[in-house]
């Protein structure tokens, strides 16, 4: 079975799931213009893939990317921000406002 009513896709929900330290002090970001709720002291990683299956597009291809070492070391979780700089998800804390992109915007190629 594919799809939904009216055509929207069923939300696939996030790759990773809290079992542990779900009292921390909410953190709203947004992802892709959608808003959406980390917990204080995450990763822009977990914040991520808590809410959706892949953290990025990759630059060459149609392939998603969900980062692999999960330490800094390999370089599969750079993302984009809104305002340019790219960051290392896996290493860098989330933050209250951050406007987080899955994929270069078109203008930036
Ligand atoms: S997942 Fe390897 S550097 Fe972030």
């Amino acid at each position: 079975m594919s799809g939904t009513a009216f055509g929207v896709p069923p939300d696939p929900g996030g790759r990773l799931v809290r079992l542990a330290e779900t009292g921390r002090e909410p953190v709203r970001f947004l992802l892709d213009g959608v808003e959406r709720m980390a917990l204080s002291g995450d990763t822009v990683l977990t914040a991520i893939l808590t809410n959706v299956p892949s953290l990025r597009q990759t630059e060459f291809g149609p392939e998603k990317r969900a980062g692999f070492c999960l330490m800094g070391a390999c370089q599969d979780c750079w993302i984009w921000q809104e305002q340019g700089p790219r960051i290392r998800a896996c290493s860098t804390p989330v933050a209250e406002g951050m406007r987080l992109l899955t994929r270069t915007r078109e203008d930036w190629t």
